[in-house]
C-alpha cells in the first residue's frame, strides 16, 4: 500500500491537512521534526494576493528549502487569477500546488470560492484546466462531499478534475453545509474512489491510527489526510505508519510530549512580532489538545512565559499521576 501522486512517491499515505492559522512554517516544522508525516500543506493562501506577491500570502506560502514534499493550497474563483497563483507556487518551490475546493466560510463562499465551486461545476472546470496548463508540478484539488445533503456532487467534481489532468484529489466527507458537525459519510469517499484512477486521500474526523486505518478500509482511498487530529497527537503519523506496518505504536513518553510542545511554543513566540501574537496562536491551538485542564490552563496564560510555565506544571501533575497509576 502507498500513496503515488505522479511522479511523487509519499514515504507514508497519512498526510497533514492544510489549516488557516495553524499549519505555517513553524507549525509544519513540528510535523516534521516529529516524522512519520507523508506531506506537509501549507493553509490556504489567495491566489491573486500570492500572484501579487503580497507579503501576507509570501509569508503564508512559506515553506523551507529541505521541506520534501510539500503543497501549497492556493483558492480563488477567477481562471487567470488562479493559474497565475499556482505559477507563483510551483515557482516558491511547491512539490504539489493544491486547489481549495472546500472552505466552508461565507466569505470565501461568497466570492464563490472554496466549496461554493462545488456549485458551480462550470466554472470549476475552467479553474481546474487553468491550473493544469500553469504548472508542470503535481496538481491536486481538495474538496468537501458537496454543497449539502442533496447535492453530495463529490464524485461528479472529482471525475471532472481527473478528465482535466489532476493528479488526485482530497475528499473530506462533510457537506459544506454540514460546517464541522454532520452524520460521518465514509461512503461518498468511496464512491469517488470508485469512479476514479488518480489516487483519493480521504479526509474527516481522523484522530488515531485506529481510524486511520478504518477510513482507508471503509473507502479504498489511497491516502488519509489528518487536521486537528495532528495538533492534538502530532505522533499521529508515527502510529498510522506503524500500525499500516504491523508494529506497535512508537512509545513517546510524556517528557518529549512535553519537550516537543515547548520547543515550538518557543518557536511560535520567536515568529511572531508581538508575545501577544504568539500566546493568540497558542490559545487557538489549545482548543484542540487533549486534556480540559491542558486547554483551560493555557486559556488562562497572561503570556508565553506564563503558557510555558503552565504546560510544565501540567506535564509535571501527569508525570505524577502516570507514575501512580
Ligand atoms: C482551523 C482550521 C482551518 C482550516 N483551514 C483550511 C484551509 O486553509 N484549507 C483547507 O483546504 N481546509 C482547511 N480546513 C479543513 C481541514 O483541512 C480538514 O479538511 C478538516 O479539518 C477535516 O479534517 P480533520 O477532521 O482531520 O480536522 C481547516 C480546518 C480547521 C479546523
Amino acid at each position: 500500500m502507498g500513496l503515488r501522486i505522479r511522479d511523487l512517491e509519499l514515504a507514508n499515505v497519512a498526510v497533514q491537512a492544510p489549516m488557516e492559522g495553524v499549519t505555517d512554517v513553524a507549525f509544519r516544522r513540528l510535523i516534521r521534526q516529529v516524522g512519520g508525516c507523508g506531506m506537509t500543506w501549507t493553509e490556504f493562501v489567495p491566489a491573486k494576493a500570492l500572484a501579487g506577491q503580497h507579503d501576507r500570502a509570501l509569508a503564508a506560502a512559506e515553506i523551507d528549502p529541505d521541506e520534501r514534499p510539500v503543497a501549497i493550497q492556493i483558492y480563488g474563483r477567477e481562471p487567470a487569477l488562479l493559474a497565475d497563483g499556482a505559477r507563483c507556487a510551483q515557482d516558491l518551490g511547491a512539490s504539489v500546488v493544491d486547489v481549495n475546493f472546500g472552505c466552508p466560510s461565507k466569505k470565501v463562499c461568497a466570492h464563490s470560492g472554496g466549496s461554493a465551486l462545488l456549485r458551480e461545476p462550470a466554472l470549476a472546470r475552467r479553474i481546474v484546466a487553468a491550473v493544469r496548463a500553469a504548472v508542470s508540478v503535481p496538481f491536486t484539488v481538495k474538496m468537501r462531499s458537496g454543497w449539502d445533503q442533496s447535492s453530495k456532487n463529490a464524485p461528479d467534481i472529482a471525475w471532472m478534475c481527473q478528465e482535466e489532468g489532476v493528479d488526485a484529489v482530497t475528499v473530506h466527507w462533510r457537506t459544506r453545509a454540514d460546517l464541522y458537525g454532520g452524520v460521518r459519510d465514509p461512503a461518498v469517499i468511496a464512491a469517488v474512489v470508485d469512479r476514479l484512477s488518480i489516487p483519493v486521500i480521504a479526509n474527516g474526523d481522523v484522530v488515531d491510527a485506529a481510524g486511520a486505518l478504518a477510513l482507508l478500509a471503509e473507502t479504498g482511498a489511497a491516502g488519509v489526510m489528518i487536521g486537528r487530529g495532528a495538533v492534538r497527537n502530532p505522533w499521529v503519523f508515527r502510529e498510522i505508519e506503524a500500525a499500516l506496518a504491523g508494529l506497535p505504536a512508537p512509545v513517546v513518553d510524556l517528557a518529549e510530549r512535553e519537550r516537543v510542545l515547548l520547543g515550538y511554543f518557543e518557536r511560535l513566540r520567536r515568529g511572531f512580532h508581538t508575545d501577544h501574537g504568539a500566546l493568540g496562536r497558542i490559545k487557538k491551538l489549545a482548543r484542540y489538545f487533549p486534556g480540559e485542564t491542558l486547554r483551560d490552563a493555557i486559556w488562562h496564560s497572561a503570556d508565553v512565559d506564563d503558557a510555558m510555565a503552565r504546560t510544565r506544571s501540567w506535564f509535571a501533575d501527569a508525570r505524577e499521576v502516570a507514575c501512580s497509576a
